[in-house]
């Protein structure tokens, strides 16, 4: 008869778990080892770095059960601070720096082209659409801004009706889906570029406003002596059939902020003149390249 041993090493191939005596060095190896049967083989890379980069960070700070503990806390409240509207994890992500890495890995594009830059959690998808030249501030307060550019390629061709994307805070700092008691879209819309690749619209000028602080992340921003506050932006989604979607901001250049996002985002190509006139209406003109798509 098979003695139970036995039969649980042909069930679960426990040849490796039973031979191996490891230490706090050696047990990265064996992690490692356990995905090798992994089918997906991008997940088994992926698996295979992310154990051995955890493994020598905590070798590196040589982390005590106490810190492992809190850690695992935080992670907790991150997820449980996550509702249909708010991704505590993606703020994570944002101010630890890695959004950017992933945008900046993803989105290399060639001289010439506009840069990308984070996402963020404000963005709805189906805006109200606008015409060109319409105010889309839709009630938000805040100083008058009229935005105008064009959308090319990277030989200046002209890229007519392109979905443009807007977003923004208000003068409060406030995106619209941050009001419960809003009802409607208030400074983000939907408009298209002309014949000529060119955009105009009204809106109020973007000012600076913190991240969300009220969770974990603003926690870990306190205990770090982080600065919460992102310079003043507007955020653009452009998509054009034939090009790569284009997501990103154009921030102000007179902005107190601008080297110290907490997200990372600022990128120097897209920092503009917003040029106040003499009626007190604040002009803004930049121009987007997008980069073909490989397709
Ligand atoms: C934003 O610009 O909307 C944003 C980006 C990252 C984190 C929080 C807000
Ligand atoms: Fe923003």
């Amino acid at each position: 008869m098979k003695s139970l041993s036995a039969s649980l090493r042909a069930r679960f191939d426990l040849k490796e778990i039973e031979m191996t005596r490891f230490d706090t060095a050696s047990i990265t190896e064996s992690v490692i080892n356990r995905f090798s049967d992994t089918p997906d083989a991008r997940l088994k890379t992926i698996m295979t770095s992310l154990v051995k980069h955890l493994h020598d960070f905590a070798r590196d700070v040589q982390l005590t059960e106490q810190e492992w503990f809190k850690a695992i806390e935080f992670l907790t409240a991150t997820g449980q601070k996550c509702t249909d509207t708010r991704q505590e994890f993606i703020l994570l992500s944002d101010v630890l720096g890695l959004s950017m890495v992933t945008v900046g890995i993803n989105n290399s594009k060639p001289a010439g082209c506009t840069e990308a830059t984070v996402f963020g959690p404000f963005f709805v998808p189906n805006a109200p659409e606008y015409k060109l030249g319409d105010d889309i501030a839709n009630g938000a307060v805040g100083r008058p801004c009229l935005v105008s550019g064009s959308i090319t390629g990277p030989k200046g061709e002209a890229i007519p009706n392109a979905k443009i994307d807007v977003w923004q805070a208000d003068d409060e700092g406030f995106y619209d889906v941050q009001k419960p008691d809003l009802q409607h879209a208030q400074a983000r819309g939907v408009l298209h570029s002309d014949a000529e690749g060119k955009y105009h619209f009204k809106t109020i000028v973007a000012e600076p406003y913190p991240i969300p602080t009220d969770g974990p992340v603003g926690q870990l921003l306190d205990a770090t002596r982080r600065p919460s506050m992102r310079p003043a932006h507007l955020h653009f989604m452009i998509q054009a059939p034939g090009y790569e979607t284009l997501i990103t901001h154009v921030f102000r250049h007179d902005d107190q902020y601008l080297n110290a996002d907490p997200v990372f985002g600022v990128r120097e190509s897209l920092i503009a003149d917003w040029v106040i006139q003499a009626d007190g209406t604040t002009k803004l003109a930049f121009d987007f390249v997008l980069n073909p798509s490989m397709a």
